[in-house]
């Protein structure tokens, strides 16, 4: 079967290499650049090897092309483009959009269209199948299931074959073809009565871990105003066997995920007169940790931070990955730099950023840890200024949440 998965970023090219192993997979991207890198067998994607996609390529069941024509014969598409929010902070289904475009145009046979772009229940049935009905060229009557994508880059203990994956089709015969595909290369499958019931668990489950952070990061505050350790007392909670479960907390959320999908689900639920006061609340004590984090410092450092220079240490979303979508490093900056001080950052898994490179480990008069990739030394860290200031929990002696 030859399949095409619309978008190669994070989500479609290891959907990609892990149906390669199957089916034919075209891997449709609209960057040209991307397209070539991966013709050539180069992976951009932690947890996708290079040498698995030179295998497929070998095989002649992986090619990466920007052309629609490629896609014109093929049998099931999946979508996995990105689903961000616009500038006033609404869903954006622009990406979407344009991949229901190149289906429409490009697909001449009735075909299986799996969406694993993570939007707000009722996409598929409201936006996808109308969108590529109002672009198609051609008379066909294709099939629609959702399979929200669960993957986390860069983890090693789950992964698409042994992460349970939500399903649901538009119609039976959608759900059972669905269930087909994907059996072939997951172990657990579990279909749920409707699409918008895969939509919103995908959705909340993204909205439960930023709620979740957002509660650690305000008791870090009121464990540092009562003066007593916040790791440890969540340490302590958790040695309670049922009913909790730990998180840790951070200078904020970033990735594509926790800082965007709740707000897919608090826009859906607005537009339903449904509240959505804790999402919208959650969102922005995550968004704050930032300046508590910078007044901090500040208040450690004199009160001022005028001319100060100061290395954030880790820049990327997370450990170990080089994905800097939505970082909190990048508020913390723009606080420090609001305030005057000389900023420069350490990350060498990240390379360069924003027009900047990673800045040597040494010589700051200030160092904050946002993010703590396993590959940097932690006594480097400690001697990389006088004042080293923690929000990772992980560097011993130091200053810190
Ligand atoms: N990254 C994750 O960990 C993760 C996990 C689960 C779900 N998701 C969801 O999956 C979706 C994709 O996320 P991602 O992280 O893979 O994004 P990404 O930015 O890594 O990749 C998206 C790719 O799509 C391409 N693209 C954009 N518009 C296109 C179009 N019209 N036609 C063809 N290609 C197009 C881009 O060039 C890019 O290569 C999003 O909805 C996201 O929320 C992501």
């Amino acid at each position: 079967m030859k399949v095409a998965v619309i978008g190669q970023g994070y989500v479609g090219l290891t959907i990609s290499v892990f149906a390669g192993e199957f089916f034919e997979v075209i891997g449709f991207d609209n960057n040209p650049s991307l397209v070539a890198q991966l013709n050539e067998g180069f992976s951009h994607i932690e947890g996708v090897e290079s040498d698995q996609l030179r295998k497929l390529i070998k095989q002649g069941n992986y090619s990466a092309t920007n052309s629609g024509y490629d896609i014109s014969e093929v049998e099931l598409v999946i979508i996995a483009v990105p689903t961000p929010l616009s500038k006033d902070r609404q869903p954006d289904l622009k990406y979407i959009d344009a991949a229901c475009r190149t289906i429409g145009e490009n697909v001449k046979n009735s075909v299986l269209v799996i969406n694993e772009s993570t939007s707000f229940p009722g996409t598929l049935r409201n936006y996808i199948k109308p969108a590529i009905e109002k672009y198609s060229n051609f008379p066909t009557e294709h099939l629609y299931a959702i399979s929200p994508e669960r993957v986390d880059p860069g983890r090693g203990d789950y992964n698409q074959k042994n992460t349970p994956r939500l399903y649901a089709g538009l119609t039976a015969e959608a759900s059972q073809r669905t269930k087909e595909f994907y059996s072939r290369f997951c172990d657990e499958l579990v279909e749920v009565s409707s699409p918008e019931v895969a939509e919103a668990a995908k959705l909340f489950e993204n909205t439960f871990r930023q709620v979740n952070i957002a509660l650690v990061n305000e008791f870090a505050q009121i464990a540092n105003a009562l003066g007593i350790s916040v790791y440890e007392t969540l340490d302590a909670a958790n040695t309670k066997p049922y009913g909790f479960m730990k998180f840790t907390p951070s200078a904020g959320v970033g990735g594509h995920c926790i800082p965007v999908d709740p707000t897919y689900l608090a826009a859906v639920a607005e537009e339903h007169g449904a509240p959505a006061t804790f999402i919208r609340r959650a969102n922005d004590v995550n968004l704050e940790m930032s300046k508590y984090v910078v007044d901090r410092v500040q208040v450690d450092n004199g009160g001022s931070l005028q001319g100060k220079s100061v290395l954030v240490v880790g820049v990327a979303y997370k450990p170990n990955v080089a994905d800097v979508r939505e970082t909190a490093a990048e508020l913390v900056i723009e606080h420090l730099r609001n305030r005057g001080a000389v900023v420069s950052w350490h990350d060498e898994v990240v390379g360069t950023w924003n027009g900047e490179s990673s800045a040597p480990l040494s010589g700051a008069d200030i160092a904050i840890v946002v993010t703590k990739h396993d590959s940097v030394d932690e006594k480097a860290i400690v001697a990389s200024a006088p004042y080293v200031f923690d929000t990772t929990g992980k560097i011993k002696g130091v200053k810190g949440l």
